[in-house]
């Protein structure tokens, strides 16, 4: 039993973090004998991409995997802890589960990801939920393998607070053959006052930069087009190494193999240098989309929220991102934080004005146990909130759809990646991230193509084929 500590999870050591080689031991080999397991992941594209390491360690000692829940004999929840309703979502489905888990004695449960980081997540389970067998925190995904062989009648709890060394080729299998994760850098180390993400992911570990260009080697030799380089913060790359080198030089690297297309979330504007706008525009492969949360526009605010930037910083830096040809920038933008008034909540609807932005993610804060902001007076009312997002996210969808507008008539180069929902369509992505569907066929999935735009809406445009 390890369970999870969030004063510990809190502390930040100056250790750098050895690079462990993953290898499987053989005496797992054969657990999943005809065995099927079904994974479901909630949040970002870290837990997205942790449960594409998951599967991979699965099919790795023999199990296959299974998109009914029902006919499963393992079920991984992998879970997310940035908002209340993501834990509403998982605690629902454990409910579910309880139930097949009643007609089904021997079915294998576990909890993993940020939630499982989580003190007051990880009690709740031990008491209310004995038909979990294991939980499994972010620094133990390898440990897998051994849960399901030591599993026991008695929910068993692996979860180190402290981050441990980075482990390096873990199993993986991913979900798409031509847009690929690849994770640069671990954890997060900015603590803004509101975010769980630095507690339940640890401090900030980068990768070396030879392994993840080996990585990436290795994905364009297997047909891969695009690259996503992963991070909590990835303008922070390699702060914690002792070789100098930062995302600017990452990314010049990572330009220079033969990946069609790269593509880095997220950023965090203080740690954005002129050095990474210039390589950005200096290289085509490099996509002209960029993720730069806001989360407020008031200077107040800012503050409270730990950001290390004021509204003004923020435009300055905006401004150069935007002068890059064809660029699109998205935003995330948080309404209703501790102290937030009608005059704070204008002065954001001021940065959207001025920032036009491509696309945003807005949210009504809410608060996280054993972060600084959850204990500040939490003076809005919720009707409030609601009422701020609403008219935030009108002015949003407005700007969405203008930027949508500007692309009518263009003819841009699309990633395909499958067929759409609507009938006889393929979709896929603009180089500046825009969701294209266009009528093709199937031979063009994986293939980058030329698209004429005919119609823009608010959140996705059509397209012609242009032969
Ligand atoms: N409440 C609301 N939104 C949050 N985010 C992070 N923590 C919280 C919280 N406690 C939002 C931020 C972040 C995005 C991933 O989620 O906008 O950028
Ligand atoms: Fe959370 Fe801030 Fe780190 Fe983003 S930069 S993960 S919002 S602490």
């Amino acid at each position: 039993m390890e369970l999870p500590n969030l004063s510990l999870a809190r502390k930040r050591i100056n250790k750098e973090s050895k690079v462990i080689n993953y290898q499987l031991d053989d005496k797992y080999q054969d657990l999943g004998k005809n065995k099927k397991y079904f994974i479901k992941t909630y949040g970002c594209q870290m837990n997205e991409h942790d449960s594409e390491n998951i599967k991979g360690l699965l099919d790795s000692i023999s199990y296959t995997e299974t998109d009914n829940m029902e006919d499963a004999d393992l079920i991984i929840l992998n879970t997310c802890s940035i908002r209340e309703n993501a834990h509403n979502k998982a605690f629902g489905m454990l409910g579910r589960i309880k139930h097949i888990k009643e007609k089904k004695k021997d079915l294998i449960v576990a909890l993993c990801g940020c939630m499982a980081q989580e003190e007051v997540v990880v009690n709740e389970i031990l008491t209310k939920h004995h038909h979990v067998n294991f939980i499994f925190g972010t620094h133990n995904l390898y440990d897998l393998p051994r849960l399901i062989y030591e599993n026991t009648k008695k929910t068993n709890v692996c979860v180190y607070s402290k981050e441990g060394d980075i482990i390096e080729n873990l199993p993986v299998k991913r979900v798409n053959d031509y847009k690929a994760y690849v994770n640069i850098i671990y954890g997060c180390d900015k603590f803004c006052t509101y975010c769980i993400v630095p507690y339940t992911r640890g401090r900030q570990r980068s990768r070396e930069m030879s392994d993840i260009i080996d990585e990436v080697n290795d994905l364009v030799k297997n047909g891969y087009k695009e690259v996503t380089l992963l991070g909590q913060n990835v303008n922070a790359y390699g702060k914690d190494l002792p070789y100098g080198y930062d995302l600017a030089d990452l990314l010049e690297a990572v330009s220079k193999t033969n990946i069609p297309r790269i593509r880095f979330i997220t950023s965090h504007p203080w740690d954005f240098t002129d050095r990474m706008i210039d390589v950005i525009k200096q290289h085509d492969n490099i996509m002209p989309s960029i993720h730069l949360p806001i989360q407020s526009g008031s200077n107040k605010i800012l503050k409270l929220m730990g950001r290390r930037y004021t509204k003004e910083d923020y435009k300055t830096l905006f401004d150069k991102l935007r002068n890059i040809k064809g660029m699109t920038i998205t935003t995330d933008i948080i309404v209703g934080f501790p102290g937030e008034t009608e005059e704070d909540f204008k002065e954001t609807l001021d940065m959207v004005n001025y920032c036009k932005y491509d696309g945003a993610y807005t949210f009504i804060f809410s608060p996280r146990v054993g972060t600084p902001a959850a204990k500040l007076k939490d003076d809005v009312k919720l009707e409030e909130k609601e009422e701020r997002l609403y008219r935030l996210n009108e002015l949003i969808n407005n700007y969405s759809l203008d930027s949508n507008k500007k692309m009518l008539d263009k003819e841009v180069s699309v990633l395909t990646e499958g067929y759409s929902n609507k009938e006889g369509m393929l979709y896929g992505y603009t180089e500046n991230n825009k969701l294209v569907n266009f009528k093709g066929e199937s031979n063009l999935i994986g293939k980058i193509v030329n698209v004429r735009i005919t119609s823009a809406k608010s959140f996705s445009l059509d397209g012609e084929l242009v032969e």
